[in-house]
């Protein structure tokens, strides 16, 4: 049966920042085929953009299909199910919910505009793409469009290093770069659209690497110093990074590039060597530590950041308390901290030997606890500084602005300024969450 082909659309992301990244670029590509966006309540079509990286992740999809086709403020929408758990499950999710119009991975959503003609044509199948083509998506998006201070730009997709508990690597497919003069390109273009701030992605954003114009092979430092030149840009940041692709050459753009921010997301998940090889890491707790001893000698203020994964198959008490005492031994800006999820297909999976889920909240809560504290204390020492702060988005109240330190510290300031500046204030207080800033009395000429 024939249906209108949809006029409006809305996209809602779930996961990382490659992933809303994605959601940003389909939304793109929808209003390039002049599709309008709405809100999800009322909206024509509706992109899930999945995430499949813990299983209370992917089955969040489900609970959102069932209310979109209970909504009641428009009929049910057309409902395309695209990003990680699209990739993993395919023709799986129709099965399960008969409601899903249209399924399309990651690597296949430039494709999105037919599979929507597909659905409006009828038929009684869903329409089904997963396929993996190496990185032509990118050459088939539009261009980039207005957007805030703050950008994304995925660089560097896939991942080849298999942690035993990961589906990256099954989701998002092998390690693939974006060639130099494609990332020069959209960085140009998202500055010229008007961000200040470009942060750089990858599942492995350090291990990117291209030739140049010139045909000499560059790695993310290069690509880092190259955007540092471009005029108009006042930040650049990147993650997600591995401890293994760390270049010498990296940590010493930290030391000399002067828009490239003091902030390192390096996720180790675990303190003990024995968890560290039972997740294949391929590095030690040793090796982790000294290479953020070489990262703070070129920047002694760069604020670490990291994930860490408590109740892997196996850790025991002993273990566990190794993660405790390496988190000591770094001392976190911020960090993210996840309870041990068995993913299908992976290796851990089937490893055996679980960790109670009471022990898990437990740990995880001592664990959280001890980074709480350390975010506070690292927030607690900005307070006294006059910083930069770049300028986001409106406060909750009239005259409040929110806006980044360099150190990604979100900072309230009462002002009027515009989205996009850059100020620079004073901080009398500090909260766990988040600074207070004063626009600084003016120095005398
Ligand atoms: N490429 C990045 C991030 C991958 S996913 C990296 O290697 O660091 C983001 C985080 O999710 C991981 O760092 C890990 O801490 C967590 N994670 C991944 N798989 C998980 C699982 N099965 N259970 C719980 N947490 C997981
Ligand atoms: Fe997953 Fe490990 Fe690859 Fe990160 S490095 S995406 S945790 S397999
Ligand atoms: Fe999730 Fe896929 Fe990102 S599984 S974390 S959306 S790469």
């Amino acid at each position: 049966m024939d249906r209108a082909p949809p006029k409006s659309f809305h996209v809602k992301s779930f996961g990382c920042q490659m992933n809303a990244y994605d959601g940003t670029r389909m939304g793109e590509l929808l209003e390039a085929e002049g599709m309008v966006e709405a809100g999800v309540d009322t909206a024509d079509l509706v992109v899930l953009n999945t995430c499949h990286i813990r299983e209370r992740a992917a089955e969040k999809v489900y609970s959102d299909i069932g209310r979109l086709i209970r909504r009641e403020a428009a009929p049910a929408p057309m409902i395309a199910v695209a990003g990680c758990v699209a990739q993993a499950e395919g023709a799986e999710i129709p099965r399960r919910a008969p409601a899903v119009d249209i399924v399309v991975g990651p690597q296949a959503y430039h494709r999105l505009p037919a599979l929507v003609r597909a659905a409006s044509a009828g038929g009684a199948r869903a329409a089904i793409d997963t396929d993996m083509p190496a990185l032509s998506k990118f050459d088939a998006l539009p261009p980039r469009r207005r957007q805030g201070p703050g950008a994304f730009l995925t660089v560097q997709e896939g991942c080849d290093k298999f942690c035993t508990y990961c589906v990256v690597p099954y989701t998002r497919g092998a390690e693939v770069s974006r060639p130099w003069g494609a990332v020069m390109d959209e960085a140009r273009a998202l500055i010229d659209a008007g961000a200040r701030e470009i942060t750089l992605l990858g599942q492995n954003v350090n291990a990117w690497t291209a030739q140049d114009a010139s045909g000499r092979k560059q790695g993310l430092d290069g690509l880092i110093r190259a955007i540092d030149r471009l005029p108009g840009i006042a930040r650049i940041r990147y993650m997600t990074s591995h401890p293994n692709d760390m270049t010498q050459g990296l940590i010493d753009a930290h030391a000399d590039v002067e828009t490239l921010m003091p902030f390192l997301h390096l996720p180790v998940q675990a303190g003990s060597d024995r968890i560290l090889k039972a997740m294949n890491r391929s590095h030690s707790r040793d090796s982790y530590l000294r290479l953020i001893e070489r990262v703070r000698a070129a920047r002694p203020d760069i604020a670490v950041s990291g994930d860490f994964i408590v109740g892997f198959p196996g850790e025991t008490e002993a273990d566990f308390e190794e993660t405790l005492s390496l988190v000591r031994a770094v001392g976190h800006a911020q960090a993210f901290s996840f309870k041990y999820s068995p993913r299908p297909g992976t290796p851990a999976a089937t490893m055996g030997d679980p960790v109670p889920a009471a022990v898990m909240d437990e740990r995880l809560q001592r664990l959280q606890a001890l980074l709480n504290e350390q975010q506070h204390a690292f927030n607690l020492g900005t307070v006294g500084r006059r910083i930069d702060v770049l300028i986001e988005r409106n406060g909750k109240r009239a005259g409040q602005r929110l806006g980044k330190s360099p150190w990604l510290q979100s900072v309230i300031v009462e002002t009027e300024a515009a989205i996009g500046e850059m100020l620079t204030v004073d901080i009398p207080a500090a909260g766990p969450n988040s600074l207070t800033g004063v626009i600084g009395r003016q120095e005398a000429a």
